[in-house]
């Protein structure tokens, strides 16, 4: 039986080529007749006879020189298309999408306003729309909310557009409550009144913020005192004061929590630096295996009022960089009701794309029993509810250049609640030459509303295509992720027997069950009970898979990757769980944490074999393992 996934990679071999090479030969023949074609009654500039010169082909022939250079020192990139490859969050990519990419760099759009790039800035508010859908958000625009998205350069920035926007949004009304005050009006039929106190504006939800400045937009063009007031808000805003005076004006500022769980992406840190806000006002919350749930936020947010600390932002981690742990959604939004106000932002940078299995063609979500049957395991019944609670989150960091399997270059957010956007709106008369639309078409001058200036129309194109090709739905787009989260099940029913394996050498432990596709191991040498060895034990283990600069990739057999888990990340219950398993002394450690060979299990075909009769991609590195470790210990 045919694969269903085997046309959309290029594959390991290869095995695609003829279409690949086939369609981006006719393509970019395509964008050349469309050169030509454009005023045919021209001379060429470039002169024919030209073409001949000795000086002509010289400057040809260093052309040729450089890129083969360039190909023969790339023979020794990291060859992530392969399922021997599983290690970092990448793999084979998809080739609807990479096409796409390669052919629409052609044309060169700048997805900064669709001045400049008429298609595919419709292309890229297309896919804002589809990642949106996938989330359970509504993009209907005749209702409010309506969510939008738009692409970024990756995950990082994502994270930091939302601490902007929460930021924003969630400042808005002390602002106004400033400005009423100096100006002396103030805008009916809005939450905002001359003894409205900064700790109830900071109570307020990001809809009825955005509802409130709609309210003082249509006061300001529609009342004689509007455009006093106007000026008034624009001064009294953060945005044009600064974090420090507008601290000073509103002394509870001055230590402004973000909370984020203590396996949030390192971004976090620099979205807060970035910002002004500070990273030690970064509060990260305790988790027990891997996940935050709404008890530990909870206590953590009751804390913060204590001292009197508003909270910007709340974080919640879909599938967090180093453990693939999904943390509950569901609960941080239930949370938010007894905290009301907080911007609640899930960066979904890895585990984005994992709705796809839980929505039907009509975007509906589909029961746990439906998607359950594809797996053994997969989903608990905590992850389909956490996926649920996606499209409660006033923001989401999903990236296509991760489980999107697009080329790096794409992140995404996608904000619930489109206004949200209006707050940040930023002139440039020389981009943005007529004035914002009334109606959603504003957005596509979309540098205008969004932290990038220039941004590649291609990156767009890319993730459109993949979209229209594999929707992003369970009979789509989630047969891709199906099969990674299959694999990484299979993975897991392996450990048992794996162990046995090694179990003249070493021993082996799975810190956390897997919420999905991406599984960690750790290993320590029969007899020894000191984290600090067994750590060092992994570090020589994890350097027989890893990348060695210098040394030719075909030596690898196989490439992983690697993390520390730091104890406190485990839970009393689990630590002495993988204590005991691995035989390690965790009550009194001599090392702060634990060495994890880490395995993202993106690449369709790890459950394939090299070879008729031998085992599969993931057996194989089960032998590999087994291998390695009796080496290692051997030679010790
Ligand atoms: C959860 C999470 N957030 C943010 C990021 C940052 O994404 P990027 O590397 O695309 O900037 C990552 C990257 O691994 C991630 O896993």
């Amino acid at each position: 039986m045919t694969d269903p996934l085997a046309p959309f990679f290029l594959g390991a071999y290869g095995e695609n080529n003829d279409f690949f090479e086939k369609t981006l030969l006719e393509l970019v023949r395509d964008h050349v007749y469309w050169r030509r074609n454009f005023h045919p009654e021209d001379e060429p500039p470039i002169d024919t006879h030209d073409q001949y010169t000795r000086a002509y082909l010289d400057g040809l022939a260093r052309t040729r020189h450089e890129l083969h250079q360039l190909t023969a020192a790339l023979k020794r990139s990291v060859p992530s298309f392969h399922p021997r490859y599983l290690g970092h969050m990448v793999s084979d990519l998809l080739l609807p999408g990479l096409i796409a990419q390669l052919v629409t760099t052609l044309y060169n759009p700048n997805n900064i306003v669709e001045d400049v790039a008429p298609i595919t800035v419709q292309l890229e508010l297309e896919v804002g729309r589809q990642l949106a859908r996938m989330l359970g958000m509504s993009v209907d625009p005749n209702h409010e909310p309506c969510a939008l998205g738009h692409l970024t350069s990756g995950g990082t920035v994502a994270n930091d557009e939302a601490l902007w926007l929460a930021r924003c949004s969630r400042l808005y009304p002390l602002a106004l409550r400033d400005a009423c005050a100096a100006v002396g009006a103030w805008v009916p039929d809005i939450p905002v009144h001359p003894g409205s106190t900064d700790l109830e504006l900071l109570a307020l939800g990001a809809d009825e913020v955005l509802a409130m400045s709609r309210r003082v937009a249509v006061f300001c063009t529609g009342d004689p005192r509007g455009p006093e007031l106007f000026a008034a808000l624009t001064a009294a805003r953060v945005e044009e004061l600064g974090l420090a005076t507008f601290a000073d004006r509103h002394p509870s500022l001055k230590r402004l929590a973000v909370v984020v769980p203590a396996t949030a992406h390192y971004s976090w840190y620099k979205a807060m630096k970035l910002l002004g806000l500070g990273a030690g006002n970064l509060v990260s919350v305790p988790v027990d295996d891997a996940r935050l749930d709404g008890a530990e936020l909870e206590a953590a947010l009751a804390g913060l009022r204590r001292e009197e600390r508003p909270v910007l932002a709340v974080v919640g981690v879909y599938g967090t960089t180093e453990f693939g742990t999904l943390d509950s959604i569901h609960e941080l939004v239930e949370v938010r009701q007894r905290f009301p106000g907080f911007w609640l932002h899930v960066d979904a940078a890895w585990g984005g794309y994992l709705p796809t299995l839980f929505r039907d063609r009509h975007g509906d979500l589909l029961p746990r029993e439906a998607v359950r049957k594809d797996f053994r395991y997969f989903p608990s019944e905590r992850v389909h509810q956490a996926t649920a609670a996606l499209a409660e989150a006033d923001s989401v960091t999903v990236d296509p250049h991760k489980l999107g399997f697009v080329p790096f270059g794409a992140g995404a957010l996608v904000v619930r609640n489109r206004r949200v956007l209006d707050l940040v709106q930023q002139e440039a008369p020389y981009v943005f030459t007529s004035p914002p639309e009334e109606d959603d078409r504003r957005y596509r001058a979309l540098g205008r509303y969004v932290l990038e200036g220039s941004k590649p129309g291609a990156a767009a194109a890319a993730c459109y295509v993949n979209h229209r090709v594999l929707p992003l739905d369970h009979d789509h787009f989630g047969r891709i992720l199906a099969r990674s989260v299959q694999t990484c099940e299979h993975l897991v029913d392996r450990v048992p027997s794996l162990k046995q394996d090694l179990a003249p050498w070493a021993r082996l432990s799975i810190p956390f069950e897997p919420d999905c596709n991406l599984v960690c191991l750790a290993v320590n040498p029969n007899g020894n009970r000191s984290l600090r060895a067994a750590n060092a034990f992994g570090h020589r283990l994890f350097e027989t898979m890893d990348v060695q600069p210098g040394q030719p990739v075909q030596l690898k057999e196989f490439f992983g990757s690697c993390t520390t888990v730091p104890l406190d990340h485990l839970g009393a219950a689990e630590r002495a769980r993988i204590g005991e398993e691995l035989q390690l002394d965790v009550d009194t450690p001599d090392d702060d944490g634990l060495f994890l060979l880490r395995h993202t299990l993106m690449n369709p075909w790890l459950q394939a074999s090299p070879g008729p009769g031998e085992p599969s991609y993931v057996e194989a590195y089960c032998h590999f393992l087994v291998r390695q470790v009796k080496a290692l210990v051997e030679s010790a």
